[in-house]
């Protein structure tokens, strides 16, 4: 390619970006859908989130950045739970958790999913009623299992043979004073049924860690043995069958394959479970190609569902439940970078593509090399008139699949110095955050009508060295 004479940035060249994203007709507009419904853009063009300017945040905070909105995270639980009035909801922390999101779960009147002990130690330090707390996970140890049922979670999700021999063990030793134990369960079952985005796919055969498969009977048996052991109340059966699902035809061959299920252990085991969990998985939008639900349109049609199929089997319908989070928090949050360098860079064929680094990463954002997601972004600290240039977000890690967003339009004069915010990472991205080439994990800033509270704090080198023995000086020789 022939350099064009302005520079790299203004010339005509031929980009390569997927086939979805269009060029958009004003780049310095938001795209709501992606955003949290706070967040918009001032006269200037800068981002606004909660009512506090991003560029506020950073001068105050530093950036990266996740931003939380507060009014956002709220309104989305609110809508679950008014759409699902007659079910259990349960916001799934493993999307994102910390003892303030804990609060406002609780205060809005939703339960509570762990799976493991550090998320059960969160929800208690909030205060989260233990009632209110699902304990799930495929392989709770003995401690974590003692210590749920002493607590006196509201369920535990059985997900092996062996958690249920360690529950019986549990139960059978009595607590430490010599009270009786008992534990209130779920059974997780595969129903061969998988999720994602706008495909479901439904097997006979379940080849994935989690739960009790119905097909080769495993599930039934587990209902049987949980049954017939004293201090273990059975609840019913619980089915997850995906994450990022946009409709509800996975849940219906999914819910009917429990519901079959359900009848059988009515007939076989003589017992009608009162409870059954449909799980979570609702897919949000990361891009302008992606085109939720809503959750009061799934309702209607879940509960149609198992409804009729209750009918049909001359069964009372048990009390539902479900387990949101990504549509929940996933589009409250977004984060913001800095920017550090820009590169064009060739490709085969003359096109261009332009590398933007930002000061984070796959350290804060492992979903795009994890599971090759999509998101979007926008310059947050400014407007501009240059034109788009088809952009990658990558992060500061030394690994060349350390990519934010494979592909978005940014403005051709984007320079170091700028900020760049990508909408949409409030699931996944925090709670599975590393400290990949000793990068400190950035905060969680949660704004509400103008004001700003930081809920978790930036990492410190100090937090970093915190556990390395040889820096706090007692490395043994
Ligand atoms: C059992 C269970 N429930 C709920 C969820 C939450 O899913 P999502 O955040 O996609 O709603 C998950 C996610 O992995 C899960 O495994």
């Amino acid at each position: 390619m022939r350099a064009h004479e302005a520079g790299w940035a203004h010339a005509a060249v031929s980009v390569r970006g997927p086939s979805w994203l269009p060029e958009p007709a004003d780049v310095n507009a938001l795209v709501p859908l992606l955003w949290s419904s706070t967040a918009r853009k001032d006269q200037d063009g800068v981002l606004e989130v909660g009512g506090v300017a991003v560029t506020d945040l950073v001068a105050e905070h530093g950036s990266p950045a996740y931003v939380l909105d507060e009014a956002d995270f709220r309104s989305r639980a609110r809508a679950f739970k008014q759409a699902f009035s007659e079910y259990d909801v349960y916001y799934a922390g493993k999307a994102f958790l910390c003892t303030t999101v804990a609060r406002w779960v609780a205060e809005e009147g939703l339960c509570l999913d762990v799976c493991s002990g550090g998320e059960l130690t969160v929800a208690e330090r909030a205060g989260v009623d233990p009632a209110r707390i699902g304990f799930h996970g495929n392989n709770k140890s003995l401690d974590e299992l003692t210590r749920a049922v002493d607590l006196g979670i509201g369920r535990i999700i059985v997900d092996s043979f062996h958690e249920i021999g360690r529950l019986t063990e549990i139960v059978a030793a009595g607590s430490p004073t010599g009270a009786p134990r008992t534990a209130r369960v779920m059974v997780r079952v595969t129903a061969g049924v998988e999720a994602h985005t706008h495909e479901y796919i439904a097997t006979a055969h379940e080849d994935q860690k989690f739960g009790f498969s119905i097909s080769s009977g495993d599930a039934l048996a587990a209902v049987a043995q949980i049954h017939a052991t004293p201090g273990l109340e059975l609840l019913g059966l619980h089915s997850h069958i995906g994450s990022q699902i946009f409709d509800s035809s996975g849940f219906e061959v999914a819910a009917r394959r429990v519901l079959a299920l359900h009848a059988q252990i009515s007939e076989e085991v003589g017992v009608e479970l009162p409870e059954m969990d449909l799980g979570g998985g609702f897919g949000i939008a990361y891009t302008s190609q992606d085109d939720p639900a809503d959750p009061a349109q799934l309702a209607i049609e879940m509960t149609k569902i198992v409804t009729e199929e209750c009918k049909v089997r001359d069964l009372a319908v048990p009390k539902l439940s479900i387990e949101p989070g990504r549509a929940i928090v996933g589009p409250a949050m977004c984060t913001v970078y800095g920017v550090g360098t820009v590169k064009a860079v060739e490709l085969d064929g003359g096109a261009v593509r332009t590398y933007v680094s930002v000061d984070g990463g796959m350290s804060d954002n492992i979903r795009t090399a994890l599971y090759d997601a999509d998101y979007s972004a926008t310059l947050a600290s400014r407007s501009s008139d240059a034109p788009v240039l088809l952009s990658r977000v990558v992060g500061k890690h030394c690994e060349a699949g350390d990519i934010v967003v494979k592909d978005e339009y940014l403005p051709g004069d984007i320079a170091p110095g700028d900020l760049v915010a990508v909408p949409g990472t409030g699931a996944y991205c925090w709670s599975m955050a590393s400290n990949y080439n000793h990068v400190l994990r950035p905060p969680v800033i949660a704004v509400l009508n103008g004001r700003s509270r930081v809920v978790v704090r930036r990492e410190t080198e100090d937090d970093l060295l915190a556990t390395d023995m040889g820096a706090a000086g007692d490395e043994q020789g």
